[in-house]
């Protein structure tokens, strides 16, 4: 049952349904996952009520329950490393190759999201660096059986750099103006606009495995 309390981490967890509607609101439950539903309405400027309609109404068409909260820590980190780490560093240098090619051939057009290509490969630096530090560090710690405590640095060095991509994603938004191409856009741009906005979903989907779902349990779980 969905309560202006609820976190939006829990109500992420229910499923992708309910993440697309905290999305649609732009309601960051990755990096803002602790806050509750009320707290994040108001800073969002959207009304709660409605949110919570949305909500109920999403979570009953949802087919069937996702239960990363159940599955066996092992699973959630295979599948974070298949679904996202993976598939990343391709993502990236295609972004970039678009975005370079985008500034180069309209960079006169007022339009042009000046210093994209800049800021991808900025994200893309960060990026390769912290999921080196899950793959090399934290995810084998895991692996191996470390529970409680002895997690607690790695883990709060990997939530303040979530942090800093939720920034990083703030600011794709602003240099691309909410992802929407101008009517003159070429085929490159409109793709590459489709793009960052697919790299937004996947990458708060990512985080909110790891900030609502991997990271509390295996600080928990004895
Ligand atoms: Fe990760
Ligand atoms: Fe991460």
């Amino acid at each position: 049952m969905i309560n202006p309390l609820s976190t939006l981490g829990d109500i992420a967890a229910t499923g992708p349904e309910t993440r697309g509607v905290l999305l649609r609101y732009q309601l960051d439950f990755c990096c803002g996952g602790r806050r509750s539903l009320a707290d994040s309405c108001e800073r969002a400027g959207v009304r709660l009520e409605q949110v919570i309609a949305d909500l109920e109404s999403a979570s009953q068409r949802r087919p069937s329950p996702e239960d990363w909260q159940n599955r066996p820590l092992e699973e959630v980190i295979q599948h974070i490393m298949k679904r996202y780490h993976n598939p990343l560093p391709q993502q990236l240098e295609g972004l970039i190759a678009a975005a370079g090619k985008v500034e180069r051939v309209h960079g006169e057009k007022s339009a042009c999201p000046v210093g994209l290509t800049a800021h991808i490969r900025n994200i893309q630096g960060e990026l390769m660096n912290h999921m080196a530090k899950e793959e090399h560090v934290l995810f084998p710690a895991i692996l191996s059986g470390k529970r409680g405590e002895m997690l607690g640095g790695p883990v709060m060095v990997m939530m303040r750099e979530h942090d800093a991509h939720g920034e990083n994603l703030r600011r794709t938004r602003t240099l691309t103006r909410d992802f929407v191409p101008p009517p003159e856009a070429c085929a490159t741009w409109r793709t590459l606009y489709d793009e960052l906005a697919r790299l937004e979903k996947e990458l708060m989907e990512h985080i909110h495995l790891e900030n609502n779902i991997l990271f509390p349990r295996a600080l928990r779980e004895n």
